[in-house]
């Protein structure tokens, strides 16, 4: 799909670009109108929430107090903003407040969060209770020394957890941009604690959902799609109970992206649906419970999925209001219209059974098991699947996994070995190959040389490349030129 998008929205020509651009707006816009319509996301003096801020919440075994579960209390390093554990005795639970203008001291306070060193910890009449997460899931193996735990499974047709389940989810904060602000550029903002009137609202939304979730999943608006087990994807059905691929999001996030499928089906013309659909998949990466708050003296707001290419689960978690989707919604791309005489067709298949010949081959393969690509497609894929526009209708929506080069011992060497080894036997002898290569490791390194080699190919060139994950830690990657040895 982005192979499909460099050629088909990158490379499109000035007009069609306008109109893909105008599309996203109008998308947006809709959207909006229509959260607005159901005042879901603005409170009674006009104020408009920018990011709802949650945390899990578990009962603890010692005293039977439900306790919120974060890391850290700290909410805004520029602002000084923090929460507060108050307890209600009667309620066996804690009011969460939060406070703004905090001395240094009472920051640094907050950076204890009720969960340190994987145990629940906190502290009731003077007294500090711990008890690892281990205990609360309930961890165990069984006789074939398999990791289980007694968190209990989602279901289908579930989006939020039952009240008796292990883990809760529970809003502890929101940050608002003020009424007068909300039409000026430079949005004012400020966090607050949740009112009463707040939780109306968050039932508004989980009503929407509860009503309308088995036929949104029929439709193909929003997933229906069990997560396979694997590497990557063990990690929200272990740690969370999460089975099905939409658990993965929270009730206002699902609402937004039903709407956006909504409105990307009313689009007219070819190439438009394709392209905002494409488009949306980075919308919906970038709001998921998987998203972490991040507050720091330069930045100050949620990240996105796949900051780091795995799917961990988190204590706390930032969830998007629609107007703070909306950098992620409508984006500009890079302009590089394709020569109106190009012709271009994609096909999928694995790299050793290329059967063309070709002067060039471009590839940025994996590389040892850096990533599983193979499993995290598999969240893009599950909003992707069910009625996708054309050209996508004609694709296999499965991450084929058996077909992917993976691991890093043999098997992976092997694999690489054959699927340049087809495409070398497919190229002239003038031909070329181009192979991105952007890993850290030089055990790696030498492994592909030696891969290289096998595949009778010899390098005449490399050049350092900026790539998209670019950034102090992660300094680019290297392009190479291979010909025939
Ligand atoms: C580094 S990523 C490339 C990302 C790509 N440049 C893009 O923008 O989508 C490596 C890709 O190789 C794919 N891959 C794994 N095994 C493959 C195989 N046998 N044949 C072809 N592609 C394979 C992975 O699924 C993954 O998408």
């Amino acid at each position: 799909m982005l192979t499909w998008g460099a050629l088909n929205i990158i490379g499109a020509s000035p007009e069609k670009r306008a109109e893909i651009e105008q599309a996203q707006k109008k998308m947006v816009t809709s959207v909006d109108a229509e959260i607005s319509e159901l005042g879901i996301e603005h409170n009674s003096l006009g104020n408009r929430a920018k990011t709802y801020l949650y945390c899990l919440e578990s009962r603890c075994p010692e005293t039977g107090w439900l306790v919120p579960m974060v890391p850290s209390w700290v909410i805004s390093k520029q602002r000084n903003v923090v929460a507060k554990l108050i307890p209600n005795h009667e309620l066996q639970s804690f009011e969460i407040k939060i406070v703004s203008s905090v001395s240094a001291e009472e920051m640094k306070q907050a950076e204890q969060g009720t969960v340190q060193n994987g145990c629940l910890t906190y502290s009731l009449n003077g007294k500090t209770y711990t008890t690892p997460i281990k205990t609360l899931r309930g961890d165990y193996k069984d006789a074939n020394g398999n990791n289980l735990n007694r968190l209990r499974r989602w279901e289908k047709h579930e989006f939020k957890p039952r009240p008796d389940d292990i883990f809760q989810e529970r809003l502890y904060c929101i940050q608002w941009m003020t009424a007068e602000s909300l039409n000026k550029k430079q949005k004012k903002t400020f966090f607050a604690a949740v009112t009463d009137e707040d939780l109306e609202r968050e039932r508004q939304v989980e009503q929407i959902v509860a009503e309308n979730i088995v036929q949104w999943q029929q439709h193909g608006l929003m997933p229906d799609m069990p997560i396979e087990p694997s590497d990557k994807t063990d990690e929200p059905i272990r740690t969370r109970g999460w089975t099905y691929w939409h658990h993965l999001f929270n009730p206002r996030q699902i609402l937004i992206f039903v709407f956006y499928k909504k409105q990307s089906n009313f689009m007219q013309g070819g190439l438009l649906k394709p392209a905002i659909t494409s488009i949306q998949s980075k919308s919906i990466e970038w709001n998921t419970k998987l998203c972490r708050w991040a507050t720091s003296d330069r930045h100050e707001n949620q990240v996105n999925t796949f900051s780091n290419q795995a799917l961990n689960t988190l204590l706390n978690f930032a969830v998007r209001a629609h107007s703070n989707l909306e950098n992620h919604t409508i984006f500009e791309f890079n302009k590089s219209d394709l020569p109106i005489f190009s012709k271009t067709e994609i096909t999928s298949i694995p790299a050793n059974l290329v059967s063309e010949n070709a002067d060039l081959f471009l590839t940025d393969p994996p590389y040892a098991d850096a990533v599983h690509y193979h499993e995290i497609t598999e969240f893009f894929i599950a909003w992707l699947r069910k009625n996708p526009p054309a050209p996508f209708n004609e694709w296999i929506w499965d991450s084929r996994r058996a077909l992917a080069i993976k691991g890093s011992g043999d098997d992976f060497r092997r694999g690489m070995v054959e699927a340049y080894t087809a495409m070398t036997q497919h190229m002239p002898d003038n031909g070329m190959q181009c192979v991105m290569f952007t890993h850290q490791d030089t055990g790696v390194w030498s492994d592909m040389v030696g891969i290289f080699w096998a595949a009778g190919l010899q390098v005449v060139g490399t050049w350092y490349i900026a790539t998209e994950t670019t950034s102090e830690l992660k300094k680019g990657g290297y392009l190479a030129c291979f010909t025939r040895r």
